[in-house]
């Protein structure tokens, strides 16, 4: 076992799993995906654009599949010019172009995952781009309960604080009174030698 291990590392082997990587790069190399933006982030109802520029020899067959966590189904699957598929769940949502971006309308919160454009050439090679899109909730009613609360509460916190103030010092006021009414000569003559 050990030998065979080492005679894997050998030079020649090295050499010929230099070469094959070199060749595969070559041929996944002549399809290229050209992705400004994978990581997109829309609020439910929105549309959003998968923008991608494709190029390879002769016409590319198009493919997008979405993915979460608990499903994996096609969306659609086009070969500009030849033919155009659309999943019956995307109908009337999807919108297909020459380059392979994708546009898909109307979201919700289920469209959230992980979008695969899969991209074939004439020759059987094949090159495949990721996108992640992440579908939030409209928060704009919390949002505005949360500000009216908060402005609330902070009305509240200001009156218990201006009423604590008035009563401490109507507290101190009725003290000082009272003492003051209590015994008066004994006040001056016990300030006097301070
Ligand atoms: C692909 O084509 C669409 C429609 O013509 C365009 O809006 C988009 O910008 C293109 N994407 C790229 C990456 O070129
Ligand atoms: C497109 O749809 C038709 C009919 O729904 C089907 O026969 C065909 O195999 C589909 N083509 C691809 C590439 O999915």
């Amino acid at each position: 076992m050990l030998t065979w291990h080492y005679r894997l590392w050998d030079p020649h082997d090295v050499v010929a799993i230099l070469v094959f990587a070199l060749f595969m790069c070559r041929l996944v190399g002549a399809i290229s995906i050209h992705s400004p933006e994978q990581s997109i982030i829309r609020s439910v109802q929105e549309d959003v654009f998968f923008s991608a520029d494709v190029s390879c020899n002769g016409t590319p067959t198009v493919q997008w599949t979405f993915m979460s966590a608990s499903v994996s189904r096609a969306i659609a699957a086009w070969r500009p010019g030849v033919f155009a598929n659309v999943t019956a769940d995307y109908d009337g949502r999807v919108e297909l172009h020459d380059n392979g971006s994708m546009g898909l309308a109307r979201l919700t919160l289920q469209d959230t995952g992980y979008y695969v454009l899969t991209i074939t050439d004439d020759v059987g090679g094949s090159k495949d781009a990721g996108f992640v899109l992440k579908v939030n909730e409209v928060l704009y009613e919390d949002l505005q309960y949360l500000s009216v609360s908060a402005l609330a509460l902070g009305c509240l916190a200001g009156f218990l604080m201006l009423s604590m103030w008035l009563l401490n010092k109507a507290y101190s006021k009725i003290v000082a009174c009272r003492r003051r009414k209590k015994m008066p000569e004994n006040d001056e003559t016990e300030l006097q030698p301070l």
